[in-house]
């Protein structure tokens, strides 16, 4: 990214990134006041990432970036030139199968949403999670889990799948 500092950017200006989006590498032009978020939803098409608040507070973006949970409403696309990113669309292969992730598997075995808006971003959370490992009960669950919001209160079941899954090892 070149832009120097003080100087005006134009409206049609493009910055080129380079991205490894669910395991694909991808070069792309985007302004550089893109969010990561809109990036993948407006650019790339890839919707199952959600927009709730737009303002980092629902959890409802929440992506992989580098294996860490990132609200990719806070993250200007530029911010993370040369990054991994995976969306829920990718999630299941990092489990390294054909089917859903275990997460995924969990969250409907649980029945761990009702409209499901914030089931990307609840699934791509509960991976963070997994592989940060600090969290071993339940309250250390709900408390890791604390910046994704269910509007539809689902809460309860979203803590037993992402139980299940830790208990089990089978987070992939
Ligand atoms: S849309 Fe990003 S935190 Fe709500
Ligand atoms: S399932 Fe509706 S907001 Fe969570």
């Amino acid at each position: 990214m070149l832009i120097e500092s003080g100087s005006p950017v134009a409206a049609d200006t493009r910055v080129e990134i380079s991205l490894t989006i669910n395991g694909e590498a991808r070069q792309l032009q985007v302004a550089p006041w893109t969010t990561l978020l809109d990036l993948l939803r407006e650019q790339l098409d890839l919707t199952g990432t959600k927009k709730g608040c737009d303002h980092g507070q629902c959890g409802a973006c929440t992506v992989l970036v580098n294996g860490t949970r990132v609200n990719s409403c806070l993250a200007l696309a530029v911010m993370k030139d040369g990054a991994e990113i995976t969306t829920v669309e990718g999630l299941a292969k990092l489990s390294g199968g054909n089917g859903l992730h275990p997460l995924q598997e969990a969250f409907v075995a649980h029945d761990a949403f009702q409209c499901g808006y914030c089931t990307p971003g609840q699934l791509c959370s509960a991976a963070g999670v997994l592989s940060e490992g600090h969290a071993k009960s339940r309250d250390e669950i709900r408390e890791a889990m604390s910046g994704n919001i269910c509007r539809c209160g689902a809460y309860t079941n979203i803590v037993d799948a992402i139980e299940d899954v830790m208990q089990s090892g089978a987070q992939g």
